[in-house]
């Protein structure tokens, strides 16, 4: 394993290296105390099959996060290649990140946005405090996925596309979940 130990701890050099990990982009939504959230969201990532668990983590800084705690379920918006400018919006932190939007009530009852490439109803299953960040564990309840949809892709601190190869990954889809 090489460690440069002169860029170990700089937070520009570790941002960067782990821009190198692309990832999918998600908004985060939820009701609490009847206030409707969401947020952009890179680091869902899934968890568990058996039981269905996802993972995601919320800044400690965000001014929504004792919300975020109450919230009875969420929602998993997966945002597709032409969702960026709802990237954009949610990442902003605004009071009025829901004015003009479209929206569904999901499941749940937290908010659904049409034209996602996936969704997933959750319920709270594990808090963590993680450093900075407090990491949430939630249990699917409900998902649907709209394979004729594009997932948008973040890395490098940039959005892209999808550009397939003609490799698939070794046992996808049967002994991995990835
Ligand atoms: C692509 C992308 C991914 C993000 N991922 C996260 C994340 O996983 N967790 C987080 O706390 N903030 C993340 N953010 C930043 C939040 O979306 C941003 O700070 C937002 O303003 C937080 O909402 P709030 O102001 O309502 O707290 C991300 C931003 C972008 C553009």
């Amino acid at each position: 394993m090489i460690i440069d130990r002169e860029t170990a701890f700089d937070v520009r050099a570790f941002r960067q290296a782990l821009g190198q990990f692309p990832t999918g982009v998600c908004v985060v939504t939820c009701v609490a105390d009847g206030e409707q959230l969401g947020m952009t969201m890179s680091s869902f990532n899934s968890l568990s099959l058996d039981p269905p668990l996802v993972l995601f983590s919320i800044d400690r800084r965000s001014a929504g996060l004792p919300l975020w705690q109450k919230a009875a379920s969420y929602t998993i918006n997966v945002l597709s290649e032409n969702q960026k400018d709802i990237s954009n919006r949610f990442a902003k932190p605004l009071s009025n990140k829901w004015e003009g939007m479209r929206f569904e009530q999901g499941r749940s009852g937290a908010p659904v946005l049409p034209g996602a490439a996936a969704l997933f109803d959750c319920e709270p299953w594990a808090r963590h405090e993680a450093g900075d960040h407090e990491l949430f564990i939630a249990r699917v309840k409900h998902f649907r996925s709209f394979a004729d949809r594009q997932p948008l892709v973040f890395g490098k601190g940039r959005y892209a596309s999808l550009q397939p190869t003609e490799f698939a990954a070794p046992l996808w889809p049967l002994d991995i979940h990835y």
